[in-house]
């Protein structure tokens, strides 16, 4: 029992020692800039209470500012303010603003600890890669959303600053109740990246809309293919002026692929709206698929 003890004592010395040295994913900050290489850390906020008092009284009510000052987890969290600004001790003796980081830096500053989880495809996004980074979307120093950090106290809020054509199709008449704050960007967007394209968070466009609208994954007996290839090739997740997101108007989405749909020109089968509906749908009541014996042409 004795020995065992000891022996998970000499483990503690010794990973204690390598922490010292090398941080598992900490940055290098000497690459970031030089002065930082002849610095060390002050590890201590209150030397910089004397110059950023009111900094550390907003940055105190932040997650951050919580989690790091009661029990950080770990060296780098120990660092507290140094975790983010790197080593101080010059700052301190001759401070200026000459170790500001740039939006980039931040980025690779962040991912120190948040590698992990959400940011797993952050190296290949769209965003990344477009050089909107970690800062472009969350303030550090205060507290100004509920959750996330998030440079405005809502999340489309956000968004809008840069993507100002969706902010125009979340307004249209059908839409995702975006606006009405019943749901978010991120419910169907992981902004830090991922396999999907857009950033979605479902590998495609549908396993994104499966997520909340089950009853359409199926499989059904009568598949339409044109669903199960794309939702987008009927809806736009956003926003449209026709009814139900469609991205065209009554029998005019249908007649892009079905001339007619193999009826006549008659008028009963090809009007655009009437007082019972919206044409082709009428009838054709199980466009997304059918699961009736005799529902191969949707009608049932
Ligand atoms: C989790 C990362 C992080 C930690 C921890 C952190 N900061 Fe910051 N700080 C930032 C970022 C990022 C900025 C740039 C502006 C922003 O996004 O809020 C910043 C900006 C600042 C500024 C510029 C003025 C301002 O308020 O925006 C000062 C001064 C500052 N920090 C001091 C501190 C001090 C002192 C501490 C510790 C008490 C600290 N920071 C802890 C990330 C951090
Ligand atoms: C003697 C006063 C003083 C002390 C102590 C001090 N700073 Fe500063 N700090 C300044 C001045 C002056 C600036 C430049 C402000 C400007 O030009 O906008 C600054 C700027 C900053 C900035 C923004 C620019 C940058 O370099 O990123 C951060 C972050 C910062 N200080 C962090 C700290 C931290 C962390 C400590 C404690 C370890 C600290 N400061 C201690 C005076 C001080
Ligand atoms: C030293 C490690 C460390 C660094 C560096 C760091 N964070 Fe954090 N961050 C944490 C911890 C710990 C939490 C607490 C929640 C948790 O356990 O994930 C957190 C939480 C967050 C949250 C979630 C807040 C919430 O309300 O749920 C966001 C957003 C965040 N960090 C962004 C950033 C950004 C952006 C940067 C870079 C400017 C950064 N962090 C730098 C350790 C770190
Ligand atoms: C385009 C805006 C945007 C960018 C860029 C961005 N974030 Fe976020 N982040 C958000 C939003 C919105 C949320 C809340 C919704 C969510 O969790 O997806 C969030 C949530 C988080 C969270 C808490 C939830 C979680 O996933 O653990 C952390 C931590 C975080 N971001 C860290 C980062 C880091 C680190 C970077 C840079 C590598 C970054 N973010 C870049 C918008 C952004
Ligand atoms: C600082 C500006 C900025 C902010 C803030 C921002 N984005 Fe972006 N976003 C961009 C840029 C630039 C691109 C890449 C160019 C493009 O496709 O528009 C992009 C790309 C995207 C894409 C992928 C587009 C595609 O064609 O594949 C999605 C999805 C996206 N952003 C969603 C969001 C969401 C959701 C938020 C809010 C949480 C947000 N963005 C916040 C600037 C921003
Ligand atoms: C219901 C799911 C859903 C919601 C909610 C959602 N999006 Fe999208 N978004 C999509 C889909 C689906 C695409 C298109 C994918 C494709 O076909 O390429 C897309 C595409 C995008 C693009 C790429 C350019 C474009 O318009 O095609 C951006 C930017 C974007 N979304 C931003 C946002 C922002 C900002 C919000 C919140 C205001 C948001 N999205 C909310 C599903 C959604
Ligand atoms: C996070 C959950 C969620 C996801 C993911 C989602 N939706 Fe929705 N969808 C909703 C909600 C909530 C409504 C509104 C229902 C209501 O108002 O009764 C809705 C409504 C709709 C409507 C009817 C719109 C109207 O005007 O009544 C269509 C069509 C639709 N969604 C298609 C899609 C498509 C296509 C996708 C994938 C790109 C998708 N949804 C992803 C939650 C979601
Ligand atoms: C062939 C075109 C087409 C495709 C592809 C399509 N839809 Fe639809 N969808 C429609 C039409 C038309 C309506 C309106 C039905 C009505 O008015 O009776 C509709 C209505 C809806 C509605 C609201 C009414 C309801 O049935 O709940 C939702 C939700 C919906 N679609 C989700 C989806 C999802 C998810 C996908 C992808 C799996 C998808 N749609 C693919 C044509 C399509
Ligand atoms: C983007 C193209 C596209 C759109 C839009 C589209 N379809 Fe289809 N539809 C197809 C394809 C492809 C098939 C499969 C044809 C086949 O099996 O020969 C199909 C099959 C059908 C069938 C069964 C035909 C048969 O011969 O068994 C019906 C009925 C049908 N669609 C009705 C509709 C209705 C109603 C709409 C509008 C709500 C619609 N389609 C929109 C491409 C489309
Ligand atoms: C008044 C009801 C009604 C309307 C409106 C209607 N259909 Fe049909 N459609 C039917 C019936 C009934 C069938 C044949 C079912 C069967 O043979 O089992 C059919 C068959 C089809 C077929 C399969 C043709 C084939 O060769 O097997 C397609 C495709 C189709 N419709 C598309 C459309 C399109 C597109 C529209 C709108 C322009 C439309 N329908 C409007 C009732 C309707």
């Amino acid at each position: 029992m004795k020995r065992i003890f000891k022996g998970a004592c000499l483990m503690g010395i010794a990973w204690a020692s390598l922490l010292a040295t090398a941080q598992a994913g900490e940055v290098d900050w000497a690459a970031l800039n030089p002065a930082f290489a002849k610095a060390a850390y002050v590890k201590d906020k209150e030397a910089c209470a004397s110059c950023h008092a009111d900094s550390i009284e907003a940055y105190k009510k932040t997650v951050h500012g919580r989690t790091f000052q009661h029990g950080p987890k770990g060296v780098l969290q120990a660092r507290d303010c140094e975790a983010c600004h790197g080593p101080r001790s010059q700052h301190v003796a001759a401070p200026d603003a000459s170790l500001e980081f740039s939006t980039e830096q931040y980025s690779t500053v962040c991912l120190q600890c948040h590698q992990d989880g959400g940011r797993m495809y952050w190296q290949s996004s769209q965003h990344k890669t477009a050089e909107v980074g970690c800062v472009s979307c969350h303030t550090l120093m205060k507290k100004k959303s509920d959750k996330a950090l998030l440079a405005k106290d809502k999340e489309p809020t956000v968004c809008y600053s840069c993507h100002t054509t969706v902010r125009g199709q979340m307004q249209k008449a059908s839409h995702h109740p975006v606006k009405e704050g019943k749901m978010l960007c991120s419910d169907c967007h992981n902004v830090h990246g991922s396999v999907g394209k857009s950033m979605l968070k479902g590998a495609t466009v549908n396993e994104t809309c499966f997520k909340c609208h089950q009853e359409k994954r199926g499989p059904f007996i009568w598949e339409h293919p044109v669903v199960r290839e794309n939702c987008a090739n009927c809806h736009d997740a956003h926003g449209s002026n026709n009814p139900d997101l469609l991205n065209a108007k009554g029998s005019f989405l249908c007649m892009q692929c079905h001339s007619y749909g193999g009826h006549i020109n008659l008028p009963r089968y090809n009007r655009t709206s009437n007082p019972y509906g919206q044409g082709c749908v009428n009838c054709h009541i199980t466009q997304h698929g059918s699961n009736h014996p005799s529902g191969a042409k949707f009608t049932r």
